[in-house]
C-alpha cells in the first residue's frame, strides 16, 4: 500500500512510520517538508503520490497555547484536515485523522466513559478546533477513519512523562504537585499506530475512540512511571484549581473504545502494561534526553 504521513516528526507520526514502514511504501512529511495549512501544496503532493492512505498526525497540540493562538489553531486543526480530506477525496485515498478526548466537557461521573455517540461539548479552543476538524472531514468525504485518543506519549517529542522525568530527575528531593482530579487513559503512540494499522486492514470507516484500557489521574500516571524508571520522587497530589492552566481541561477524559469492541478489533492494552513496556524499551534513551 502507498501511504502518506503528515506531521511525521511528532510522537504519533514517528510511530506510524515505524509500524507502517515495516510493510508498506511510506512517504513521510515533517512540518518543514509539508505544511498542512497550504492547500495548493497539499493538493500537488497528494496528486503526485496518489496514496492509498493518508495518515494526518499534524496538529496544533499545545492545548494552553491554543487559547491565545486561535487563528493558528483553526488553520492547523480545521483548515489543514479539510484540505487533506479534499485531496484524499479527489484521488480516492482513505484519510486517517486523529482527534481528542478534549471534545467532551468531562461532566459525566468518573465511573462512566464517553462513547462515540455521546454529544461533544468542548471546553477549550483546542477541543473546539479539533471537533471542527472532525466535522470538516466528514463534510467532505465518507472515506475516513477518525480516532479520538487521549494523553498521548511516545519516544519522540514532548509529553507529560518526559516533563515529569526531567523535573524529578533534576530535583530528586523537591516536592512537585501533580493534578489528581482529572481522570483519563494514558495512551502509547506506538500502540495507537498499531491500532490504526489494524483498523485499516479491517477496512473500517468512521469515528472510533482509541485509548489505553483502564483509568488513572495525572498523579497516578507520574507516580507509576517514575517508579518504573527507578527515579526518586516526592509527588504531592493536588486539584485542578491548585494548578491553574490557560485552557480548562475536562475532569472526566475517559473514552470507551466502544466501536472497536463492538467490531472485535480493540487491540489497546491496559495503560500500566504499555507504560511498563515503554520504560523497559526506552529507559536509557529517556534518561539521556532529560540529561541533555
Ligand atoms: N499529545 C496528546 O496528548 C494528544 C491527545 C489527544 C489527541 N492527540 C492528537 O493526536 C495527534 C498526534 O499528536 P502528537 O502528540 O503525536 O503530536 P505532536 O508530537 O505535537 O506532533 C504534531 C506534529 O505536527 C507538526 N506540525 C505543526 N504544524 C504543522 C503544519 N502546519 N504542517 C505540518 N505539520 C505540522 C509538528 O511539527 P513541529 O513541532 O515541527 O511544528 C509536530 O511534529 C494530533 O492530532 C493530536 O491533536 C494528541
Amino acid at each position: 500500500m502507498k501511504i502518506m504521513i503528515t506531521g511525521a516528526g511528532g510522537q504519533l507520526g514517528q510511530d506510524c512510520q515505524r509500524v507502517f514502514g515495516a510493510t508498506d511504501q511510506v512517504s513521510a512529511f515533517g512540518h518543514q517538508e509539508l505544511d498542512i495549512t497550504r492547500q495548493a501544496v497539499i493538493s500537488e503532493t497528494v496528486g503526485n503520490i496518489r496514496p492509498d492512505l493518508i495518515i494526518n498526525c499534524a496538529a496544533h497540540t499545545g492545548v494552553d497555547a491554543c487559547e491565545t493562538e486561535t487563528a493558528l489553531a483553526r488553520e492547523l486543526n480545521v483548515s489543514g484536515p479539510r484540505f487533506l480530506a479534499e485531496s484524499a477525496a479527489c484521488w480516492g485515498s482513505l484519510l486517517v485523522h486523529i482527534s481528542t478526548d478534549y471534545v467532551f466537557d468531562g461532566q459525566k461521573p468518573i465511573t462512566e466513559g464517553y462513547a462515540e455517540a455521546d454529544e461533544p461539548r468542548p471546553l477549550s479552543v483546542y477541543g473546539k478546533t479539533k471537533l471542527a476538524g472532525e466535522r470538516a472531514i466528514s463534510e467532505v468525504t465518507e472515506n475516513y477513519i477518525i480516532l479520538r485518543t487521549a494523553w498521548l506519549y511516545g519516544i519522540q517529542g514532548h509529553n507529560f512523562l518526559k516533563k515529569m522525568l526531567k523535573l524529578n530527575h533534576t530535583n530528586p528531593s523537591r516536592e512537585f504537585k501533580v493534578v489528581n482530579d482529572q481522570f483519563g487513559s494514558p495512551t502509547w503512540s506506538f500502540r495507537l499506530a498499531q491500532q490504526i494499522k489494524n483498523l485499516v486492514e479491517k477496512d473500517a470507516r468512521g469515528l472510533y475512540h482509541a485509548t489505553a484500557e483502564g483509568v488513572c489521574t495525572w498523579y497516578d500516571l507520574a507516580d507509576y512511571f517514575l517508579e518504573k524508571m527507578n527515579v526518586p520522587h516526592r509527588l504531592v497530589p493536588c486539584t485542578s484549581e491548585e494548578f491553574p492552566t490557560a485552557a480548562v481541561r475536562p475532569k472526566n477524559s475517559i473514552l470507551e473504545n466502544r466501536r472497536l469492541e463492538e467490531a472485535g478489533i480493540n487491540i489497546m492494552a491496559p495503560w500500566q502494561d504499555d507504560v511498563a513496556q515503554y520504560t523497559a524499551q526506552f529507559a536509557e534513551q529517556l534518561l539521556q534526553s532529560v540529561a541533555a
